[in-house]
């Protein structure tokens, strides 16, 4: 019998670990080194591109079908959580991929915000500048959330959600589990 399957595929741990990358780069360069700080931003928009594209044509547990759930899903499975009866699931659980969602579209605003103040039309604008730092620490908040998210989920269902970013692989489900 298997005791490890195949989830996360290369071009998933490449976009992750170069998004994490150009993320922090982003971040430090921000009001330091203008050139990195757009290098970065403009680098996590082309990683997002990617990103959208093979969640609509990429392998199974890449795509956004597999994993995006409604509201009410995502409630329900939150509440599981807190009854410490949640399912353990091979790709995204639902609260997962509402994040991979809002860390989406959230970075797509954080960026476009940013390519907006370096126009003619909006340099110098305040409100440009304003929205692009609030969003870049919205990120923040959201990355935080993140993490504490993979960290309680290695933690219930002891596995390393990192190191399976890492190799791709993940321990074979159960017959409780849902992949
Ligand atoms: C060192 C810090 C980080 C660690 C250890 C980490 C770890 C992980 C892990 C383990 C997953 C898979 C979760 C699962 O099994 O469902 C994941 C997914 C994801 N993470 Fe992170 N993460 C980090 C930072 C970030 C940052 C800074 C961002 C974005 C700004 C980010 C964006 C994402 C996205 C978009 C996914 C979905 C992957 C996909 O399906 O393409 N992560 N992360
Ligand atoms: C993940 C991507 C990004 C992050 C985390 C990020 C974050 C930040 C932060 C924290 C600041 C400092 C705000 C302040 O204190 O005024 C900043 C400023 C700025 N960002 Fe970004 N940014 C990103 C992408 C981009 C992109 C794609 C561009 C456009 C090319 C851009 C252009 C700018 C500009 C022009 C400023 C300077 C505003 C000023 O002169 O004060 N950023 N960014």
């Amino acid at each position: 019998m298997k005791t490890t399957v195949k989830v996360w595929d290369p071009l998933v741990r490449i976009f992750h670990w170069s998004l994490v990358t150009c993320f922090a780069v982003a971040w430090l360069s921000a009001d330091e080194w203008q050139d990195l700080h757009e290098v970065a931003g403009y680098s996590v928009m082309g990683l997002l591109a990617f990103r959208i594209l093979w969640g609509l044509a990429g392998p199974r547990y890449a795509r956004f079908r597999h994993f995006l759930r409604s509201p009410s899903q995502v409630i329900d499975y939150l509440r599981d959580i807190w009854q410490g009866r949640e399912a353990r699931h091979i790709g995204h659980n639902p609260a997962g991929g509402m994040m991979v969602l809002a860390l989406i579209l959230g970075l797509s605003l954080l960026t476009f915000t940013g390519w907006l103040y370096t126009t003619d039309q909006f340099w110098g604008e305040d409100w440009v500048e304003e929205t692009h730092e609030l969003l870049a620490n919205l990120l923040l908040m959201l990355v935080g959330l993140h993490l504490a998210g993979v960290i309680l989920a290695s933690l219930r269902h002891r596995e390393s959600l990192v190191k399976a970013m890492l190799t791709g692989r993940k321990r074979a489900p159960s017959e409780h589990d849902i992949s």
